[in-house]
């Protein structure tokens, strides 16, 4: 695996323009400095998706998908670094040394590269095992399942032989040490030897949203226990912020996901048409998974399988989904377990009126509530409109609880005013509805003026970048150290040094992140909105509030975190208070 220098990977970026690049994969419009299009990585109507040749860098509004011409490509392309250099190298004509030392930083880099390329090698050794004489009763089990070919390809299934040591000396033989094939947790090694941790299993290799492997799911053939097997979380695999199928699911164009339990559930959705289905990955629904989707979509369809453990999947998914700013709905296909066996039974026509008439989720928990009652006994009947008249509560707004009281009176028939009256009695009596806000409130407040901070940090980036005088203006009242965010403030401690060097250059900055996730958010730091202000004197305004509220945080900040020893930061603390007071009386804010 060659190494490039920091210099190079500068040279080959620059030389390539990013809408130059972009442009061969997406439509762009130019809209003033900036051009637009539709982004190839979320499913959107509208363009949200821009980019700037200024900055050399394309950010989108919608997902927040952003980097810059090499992260384009990782991204698109499902390239690692190395090859979307060695891509972009190869259109600019510039050509790569065979090998360069690379400083330690690429080192962690290379570490998930080499996890990433063992796991492809492993899936394509499967995915041709299955193919194989050997690979017959597996094949056969797929066929029994109702897979056709396109599927099996579709989603790289394969078959791990019955020998228990087979896929460790196929991949020593092609050259991987024993650390590193520990590290990808496909084999296990002792003084023995080495032993593979799937065998005699169909093989469901787990893909990110770019399309790479990393993890494997392994079902016995028939009854065993267990039933699956998944790799083991690894420093390229995390089970709490994948989804199976979302690679796919992300450019369904569909406004909704389907969210469900199982490999196969997804697997046969997406074979009867519906593409836009995921699930987690052997374990609960986390509000990982719920940030995750919400990169892509607004509206989730819960289609778990329609036993208790599913019902308790539900109730778990639906507060993490809310929270996350999703509407959830519930998909109900009784009288079949899940929806790989309704689609079976019923088709795909039947299952899209299932999905037509998904339950709205609160009305679900109500009805999960009801099951608690007896409605037929008074006493308990009278519980049960207590129970869901104290859950109505929970929601902060009248339009909102009236509609959810007008719709469980018409269900229940209990009328709608005796229902309200219920409603407004007992929010009353416990203080609840104001008590229960202010205690929500206080969280969110707290949580609020933390996303504010964040976000005035982040502005502040986007204008020094945006505006290049400004930096001059700025510098003499704040520094990168002024940054509390860790991953800002190294972004800032670049930009900050580049403006000293005479030569600003973000893009140059992304490339410096090795982490997509990291890139993704540097291109969100460098692409903040900024508040249409009309006139100058507002501008400039705005400007020195930002510079006031970082300050302000900054010195907080460091009060907090400073050591009784540490006198030179003392000093440093006191004259800042001063310099913020000056600030403050010479720009009167
Ligand atoms: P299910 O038992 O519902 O699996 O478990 P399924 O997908 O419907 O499988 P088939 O149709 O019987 O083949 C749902 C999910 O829970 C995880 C797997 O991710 C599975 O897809 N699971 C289940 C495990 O990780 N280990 C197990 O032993 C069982
Ligand atoms: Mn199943």
């Amino acid at each position: 695996m060659p190494y490039y220098s920091d210099d190079l990977i500068e040279q080959v970026r620059s030389a390539n323009d990013i809408v130059n690049v972009i442009s061969d994969y997406v439509r762009l419009q130019k809209k003033g400095s900036t051009h637009f299009g539709l982004c190839p990585f979320h499913n959107e109507k509208t363009p949200s998706f821009s980019v700037s040749q200024g900055k050399q860098m394309y950010y989108c509004f919608g997902c927040g998908a952003g980097g810059n011409v090499i992260t384009f490509l990782m991204q698109y392309e499902n390239y690692t670094f190395q090859e979307a250099l060695q891509a972009l190298a190869q259109r600019a004509g510039i050509e790569l040394p065979k090998q360069e030392m690379s400083d330690k930083a690429r080192q962690e880099a290379d570490r998930r590269a080499r996890v990433l390329e063992v796991n492809k090698t492993a899936a394509k050794y499967f995915y041709a095992q299955l193919r194989m004489e050997q690979g017959q009763n597996a094949m056969q089990y797929f066929e029994k399942r109702g897979l056709a070919p396109e599927t099996l390809k579709k989603f790289g299934l394969g078959y791990a032989n019955k020998f228990s040591d087979d896929l460790y000396r196929y991949l020593r033989k092609q050259g991987y040490e024993d650390e590193l094939l520990k590290d990808s947790g496909l084999v296990t090694i002792d003084e023995r030897g080495g032993r593979d941790k799937f065998w005699n299993r169909v093989i469901y290799p787990i893909m990110d949203v770019n399309n790479r492997v990393i993890g494997f799911g392994g079902r016995v053939m028939g009854e065993g226990e267990p039933k699956y097997l998944n790799s083991p979380e690894t420093i390229i695999f995390d089970k709490s912020r994948n989804l199976y199928g979302l690679n796919f699911a992300r450019s369904s164009r569909k406004h909704y996901i389907l969210l469900c339990e199982g490999y196969m559930d997804v697997i046969a959705l997406h074979q009867a048409g519906f593409n836009n289905a995921v699930a987690s990955l052997g374990t609960s629904f986390t509000p990982g998974h719920a940030n995750l989707l919400k990169r892509y979509t607004k509206e989730v369809y819960c289609t778990f399988d329609s036993d208790d453990a599913g019902i308790k999947a539900a109730l778990r998914a639906i507060p993490l989904l809310k929270e996350a700013g999703i509407t959830a709905k519930i998909v109900k296909m009784q009288p079949y377990k899940d929806p790989d066996e309704f689609i079976k039974n019923e088709g795909a026509d039947a299952y899209q009126k299932c999905i037509d008439n998904a339950q709205n989720s609160f009305l679900f928990e109500v009805e999960v509530i009801e099951r608690e009652y007896d409605l037929r006994d008074p006493e308990s009947k009278t519980a049960f409109y207590h129970a869901v008249a104290q859950r109505i509560l929970e929601f902060d707004e009248e339009i909102e609880r009236n509609n959810y009281i007008e719709a469980i009176a018409g269900k229940y028939h209990t009328g709608f005013e005796n229902l309200r009256n219920l409603v407004a009695h007992q929010g009353t009596r416990a203080g609840l509805t104001r008590e229960s806000r202010h205690l929500k409130s206080g969280i969110s407040e707290k949580k609020k003026k933390e996303d504010g901070m964040k976000q005035s940090q982040k502005i502040m980036l986007t204008w020094l970048i945006e505006e290049p005088q400004l930096f001059a203006q700025i510098s003499p009242y704040l520094g990168p150290e002024d940054f509390t965010e860790e991953l800002y403030r190294r972004a800032a401690d670049l930009v900050f040094s580049q403006y000293q060097e005479g030569r600003l250059n973000p893009a140059g900055i992304v490339s410096m992140f090795t982490e997509e996730e990291q890139q993704r958010e540097i291109a969100a730091l460098f692409n903040a909105r900024l508040k249409e202000v009309v006139t100058p004197a507002e501008r400039e305004k705005a400007l020195w509030e930002t510079v006031i509220r970082l300050k302000e945080n900054s010195i907080n900040y460091r009060s907090k975190h400073l050591q009784p020893s540490d006198m030179e930061g003392l000093q440093a603390l006191i004259a800042d208070k001063k310099g913020l007071q000056k600030l403050r009386g010479q720009k009167h804010v």
